[in-house]
């Protein structure tokens, strides 16, 4: 299994291109189910995650032909054109969907054009149980027939999905992007009440608004959404990656570095800036992206609780606790969407953090400095977490266990080293 070794404490200068959103990128790649017809997807960041549900696609029979890159400059997006006109089957098996949680995603595009589909129940996963319960009784409120049969899930609606009133007890993404596939091509209006509001899904809707569905509320908690008998194709490119961009501003930070970060919005970061900016780091809107530099009067604690978007996203909590580790005074973080998510800590500890986690809430003093260990990467988002403090840390530290970075940060040891990160992949 490869490593990465850091040598910490260089300050991080100059530009990084962002990517196309991963969670943006893998429901949209679901969304060429709904049509027999191309759907062409650019600025689709070059990832494990991507490759998996290409192939699980792939294997449905759907036919994929990689075009090249969009953009130019530092911008290395792929395009996929994908055509459902010939799909073979309607299952997606366990050997793929256990590698990836997000292939769920394609039992509501399945069910609603195929009118069957048998989906293996995504496992349990390192940060939480992550049932898929909200997605099954919405979908079996428009009137699929659902059972659990040999660890599969094994929908079915002979006469089509009908629309429904669906009031989510909770905010899903995903259950949301599923069910708005599924409505998309049902008969009559489905209502989604409490859908979750993340760019992610506000990206899904607007390519099925652009494959020529009827979706109302776009960016709100309440969708309205008038089923079509079919959908056409589409181009459409990915929104870009916010937790990407987040995590290299949180970089900037705690290396007193100063980044421009290209082909991102500050829009669409505005809770984790806001978080950043009480905390002393600068930023700016500059063409085509954002500045990110710690402020003059350093680094200081913060409060913060993870919350469905607007809030402040769970994704960005562990590369948070980096900064609130090398900040002045005492930081509070509550996690409040996953259950297990702070897998990182032991591995801050062995680098020197002072974290104590009482339930969903942890304090974290920072200021004594972080310096370099080995650890171990136990998801994606704690992997570059401890990339983070790698950076802040005084000497070497090495990060094992490092294929979850490759599910969900394109290049980052290229992308860092350019910006003056001593860094290095062992391959083995
Ligand atoms: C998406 O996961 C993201 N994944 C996650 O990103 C992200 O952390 C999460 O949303 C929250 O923002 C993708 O987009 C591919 P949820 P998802 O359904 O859709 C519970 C990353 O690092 N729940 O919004 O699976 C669930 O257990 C990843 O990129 C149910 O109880 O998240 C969780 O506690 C990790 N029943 C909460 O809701 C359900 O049927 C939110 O989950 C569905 C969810």
């Amino acid at each position: 299994m490869d490593r990465i070794l850091i040598r910490g404490t260089r300050r991080l200068t100059g530009t990084i291109h962002i990517g196309g959103a991963k969670n943006a990128a893998l429901p949209l790649l679901a969304a060429c189910l709904l049509s027999d017809k191309t759907l062409t997807l650019s600025n689709l960041p070059h990832l494990a995650d991507v490759s998996t549900m290409a192939h699980l696609l792939a294997d449905l029979g759907v036919n994929i032909s990689m075009n090249g890159t969009s953009g130019g400059g530092g911008n290395h997006g792929r395009v996929f054109e994908l055509n459902a006109a010939d799909i073979s089957k309607t299952t997606a098996p366990y050997d793929l969907v256990r590698k990836m949680r997000a292939s769920v995603l394609v039992l509501g595009p399945l069910l609603s054009r195929f009118g069957k589909a048998r989906v293996s129940l995504p496992g349990g996963c390192a940060i939480g149980t992550r049932p898929v319960d909200l997605h099954l009784k919405a979908l079996a409120q428009m009137g699929a027939e659902i059972d659990l049969n040999e660890g599969y899930i094994e929908a079915a609606a002979p006469d089509g999905l009908k629309g429904a009133h669906i009031v989510f007890p909770m905010v899903t993404v995903g259950g949301t992007e599923n069910l708005l596939m599924a409505a998309a091509l049902a008969e009559g209006e489905t209502i989604l009440a409490n859908a979750a509001r993340e760019p992610e899904v506000t990206d899904l809707a607007r390519c099925l608004v652009a494959m020529g569905a009827e979706i109302d509320g776009i960016g709100s908690d309440t969708l309205h959404i008038i089923g079509k008998k079919e959908l056409h194709g589409a181009d459409y490119a990915v929104v870009p990656d916010r937790i990407e961009t987040g995590s290299y501003a949180v970089a900037a930070a705690v290396t007193d570095g100063d980044l421009t970060l290209k082909g991102t919005r500050l829009d669409l970061i505005e809770a984790v800036a806001d978080i950043l900016r009480q905390a002393g780091v600068e930023i700016s809107e500059v063409d085509d992206g954002i500045r990110v530099r710690r402020g003059a009067g350093g680094l200081r604690g913060v409060d913060v609780m993870t919350e469905p978007y607007p809030g402040f996203p769970t994704d960005m909590q562990a590369q948070l606790m980096v900064l609130m580790s090398v900040a002045q005074g005492a930081s509070m973080m509550t996690e409040t969407i996953f259950e297990n998510r702070y897998m990182h800590v032991p591995e801050l500890s062995r680098m020197g953090a002072d974290i104590n986690v009482h339930g969903a809430s942890a304090i974290i003093r920072g200021g004594s400095g972080l310096k370099g260990a080995q650890v171990m990467a136990t998801d994606l988002r704690a992997s570059v977490s401890l990339v983070l403090a790698a950076l802040a840390a005084e000497g070497e530290t090495e990060i094992n266990r490092v294929y979850h970075l490759d599910r969900g940060y394109e290049r980052l040891e290229e992308k860092l080293a350019a910006c003056g990160a001593d860094i290095e992949r062992v391959k083995n």
